[in-house]
């Protein structure tokens, strides 16, 4: 019998005989895709007709194109990690499949996430380990290339190379696009060879500028660097520049919002406030959504959640 990817619609011919009775689902060799399989009791049926699509993600993942998020801003402190962790959990959750790449020696994502993984980024680069080795799922949906010491390696790796090193983490990824609605990375404080491997991968920015401390600096700053890329990236944008640490009581919250505002106009992102809550989750290895959902944090992720998926649209 033939059965059908809903994915990438590569076909494969089967013997039905030699398919345990308790297979629910199957992985798709081509594109690397899980999907789940129904067998049609009647033997008239046609063999496409036993294909049940699966419900979500959105089998459009091809068509649509994988959206490649870089959060990154090169000041240290202002909930890069925090925001790249719940934006992809919060992606995840509403029916994405999602990529988090760590690309920062501190290895936050994995520790936020209370995932463990036996490599990351540096091991699918240097091919140590397969993908789906280097890769975990922590959450549903949700897949992690994890970060931390190891990176140190590959960026001396990258800056031996006589030419095309900014494109090594584009290439090791290319061959798992086709599998994940969004790719969300996540970029160390400061400018090095990785943060200028993610901006040659990624097609949009979101900027996370703490309202606390003076970051506006270090913004002009890092969009001096931005638009040095930019250069030989065309199309990569500034997408969303998101307030955090929003504190009402504060003035200065309000000052620097409003400049943000002047400044970036429509790319400005409802603000996320600053919550203990937000600070207390990676402590156990939680996200906002599951430490504490009805909080200040939560609705601010959601909301953060909500206005990039509603922009799905402008990709078809
Ligand atoms: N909205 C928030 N309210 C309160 N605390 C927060 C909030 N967002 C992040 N934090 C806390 O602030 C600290 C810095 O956040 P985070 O690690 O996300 O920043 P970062 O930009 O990734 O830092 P680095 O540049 O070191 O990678 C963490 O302890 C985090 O838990
Ligand atoms: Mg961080």
């Amino acid at each position: 019998m033939i059965i059908t990817c809903p994915y990438c619609k590569k076909k494969y011919n089967i013997d039905e005989k030699k398919i345990p009775a308790e297979a629910k689902g199957v992985k798709c060799k081509a594109c690397g895709n899980r999907f789940p399989l129904k067998f049609d009791q009647d033997p008239a049926a046609q063999p496409e007709a036993i294909i049940e699509e699966a419900k979500s993600p959105s089998p459009d993942v091809k068509k649509v194109g994988t959206r490649k998020i870089a959060v990154s801003l090169s000041k240290g402190g202002v909930g890069k990690t925090t925001t790249a962790v719940n934006l992809a959990v919060g992606l995840a959750m509403v029916g994405k499949k999602v990529l988090l790449i760590d690309t920062d020696t501190q290895g936050q994502a994995s520790y936020m996430l209370g995932a463990e993984s036996q490599g990351g980024l540096t091991e699918l680069v240097t091919n140590e380990l397969g993908a789906d080795e280097a890769i975990v799922e922590p959450r549903e949906r949700l897949s992690l290339l994890s970060g931390g010491k190891s990176l140190a390696g590959l960026k001396r790796l990258i800056s031996r190379k006589d030419f095309g090193g900014e494109l090594t983490i584009k290439e090791a990824l290319a061959p798992l696009e086709s599998r994940f609605d969004y790719m969300i990375f996540d970029s160390s404080p400061g400018w090095d060879v990785l943060t200028v491997n993610v901006l040659f991968c990624a097609n949009e920015i979101l900027v996370p500028v703490s309202l606390e401390v003076m970051t506006l600096q270090g913004l002009t700053e890092f969009l001096k660097n931005i638009s040095a890329i930019r250069k030989h990236r065309e199309g990569l944008d500034i997408k969303y520049v998101l307030p955090t640490f929003f504190d009402k009581r504060v003035k200065k919250s309000f000052t620097i919002l409003k400049k943000l505002e002047d400044l970036y106009g429509q790319n400005v992102c409802a603000p996320i406030s600053n919550n203990v809550r937000v600070s207390e989750a990676p402590a156990y290895g939680k996200t906002i959504y599951e430490f504490a959902p009805g909080s200040p944090g939560a609705k601010g992720y959601r909301d953060l959640v909500r206005k990039v998926a509603d922009d799905d649209s402008l990709f078809r």
